[in-house]
């Protein structure tokens, strides 16, 4: 389940082009299962009527401070009650300067100044603006009060200009808000990650790969980012967007997966091998495109270095977490690599199980035995990896 399901959020959202986005973001919230109260300020309005946030939320949309349909005339106060935040996105300039100055001139400001909730703030703004210095001392200032303030990003902006200031994206709003609701069990920790296959040329246009979506392994890396770790996510190739909060680095072959994560692995508090390393390359890449006979061809091949087992042997290592996805007799070769490897945690899958979809059913192995989850998205695997991998670390360092 997610970290926001169940939990009332107030969305408030205010003048800026970005306001058309904040209708997606509260119809994601929505579907993550919070239940989603918007705040429209007067310029906000300008841009996206409440008729259209009204449908999405299924709740009544505020924008008046003085609105008689609030019984008791304390809109500022009865809206925030019970609310986990209040979520401003887009969070313009002039917002943000009020709030800093504890303004309450309107709706928003004076809710936001009588609240005993967090406060998050998107800023979606021109990059001058963004870049003034006035904005600048207010996020300072903000920050300083304790508002959690995400993003903006760099890029397009309405105006025609490119540069920072544009609002996140409302995906990377419900990860980044899933993220600030989501227990910190690796708090303070760094995670290096392998995920996706590797990929080893035979020539400049060929090669030889594993199957591997990648898809285990980012879920994975995104729920050690949600629970409060500093995630080094090295990827072979996949078609997945790297999570929010997750430096991805990009790799191809297995040799330049294991160099990636020896420059990475200093400070590692916990190595997980998720990727789906290709056993061998062949011995000699051709320099051009190999050209078609009528006879047959031998390659050579040549194994790769085991970059877990590499990790596992160093002489201090970090927490390793391995992966075995099997075809048959899953206990015995996950216990296997358990051993062989030195590794502290095996999570075992069948690959007729999970390979390439969204759901998987795996099984854990450490020094206790062997502990099955239930089947489910790879999200909620992820969370019972982290939950396991959490509780395995804390004992050690005891
Ligand atoms: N692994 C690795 N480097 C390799 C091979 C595997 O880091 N060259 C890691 C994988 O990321 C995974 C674990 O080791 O976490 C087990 O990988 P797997 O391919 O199942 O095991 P192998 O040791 O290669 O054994 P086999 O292919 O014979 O099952």
């Amino acid at each position: 389940m997610s970290a926001i399901a169940g939990r009332k959020l107030v969305v408030a959202v205010t003048g800026g082009v970005a306001a058309y986005k904040a209708a997606e973001l509260v119809r994601l919230l929505g579907k993550a299962g919070a239940d989603v109260h918007v705040v429209l300020t007067d310029a906000g309005s300008r841009f996206v009527t409440a008729v259209t946030f009204q449908a999405l939320s299924g709740n009544t949309v505020w924008s008046d401070l003085w609105d008689p349909r609030m019984p008791n005339n304390m809109a500022h106060i009865d809206l925030t009650r019970g609310a986990a935040a209040i979520l401003i996105a887009p969070a313009s300039a002039d917002v943000l300067a009020k709030i800093v100055h504890g303004m309450a001139d309107d709706l928003l400001t004076t809710m936001c100044l009588a609240r005993d909730c967090p406060l998050l703030v998107a800023p979606a703004m021109n990059r001058q603006m963004w870049e003034n210095p006035a904005t600048a001392r207010n996020l300072a200032r903000l920050r300083e009060d304790g508002v959690h303030v995400l993003g903006p990003d760099t890029g397009e902006q309405a105006c025609g200009e490119v540069g920072m200031g544009r609002m996140l994206e409302p995906e990377v709003l419900v990860e980044a808000v899933t993220a600030f609701f989501s227990d910190k069990l690796l708090g303070g920790r760094k995670v290096v990650m392998t995920a996706g296959p590797t990929f080893e040329a035979i020539d400049p246009v060929r090669g030889i790969t594993n199957t591997s979506s990648g898809k285990m392994g980012y879920a994975l890396a995104q729920a050690c980012a949600r629970a409060g770790a500093e995630v080094v996510l090295v990827s072979g190739p996949t078609a997945l967007q790297a999570p929010y909060g997750v430096r991805r680095v990009d790799v191809r072959s297995a040799l330049e997966m294991r160099a990636a994560v020896m420059d990475n692995l200093d400070d590692a508090d916990v190595f997980v091998g998720v990727a789906a390393v290709a056993d061998y390359r062949p011995a000699q890449p051709a320099e051009h495109k190999i050209k078609k006979s009528g006879d047959g061809l031998v390659l050579e091949l040549t194994p790769n270095p085991d970059i877990l087992a590499e990790v596992a042997a160093r002489a201090s290592p970090p927490f390793c977490v391995g992966f075995a996805a099997e075809s048959r007799d899953l206990d015995i070769y996950a216990q296997g690599k358990l051993r062989a490897k030195r590794l502290q945690l095996v999570v075992g899958n069948l690959v007729q199980d999970g390979l390439g979809g969204d759901l998987n059913t795996v099984v854990l192995y450490d020094a206790e035995g062997r502990t099955p989850l239930q089947r489910a998205s790879k999200d909620e695997v992820a969370l019972g990896i982290v939950a396991r991998l959490a509780a395995r670390l804390t004992q050690q360092l005891r």
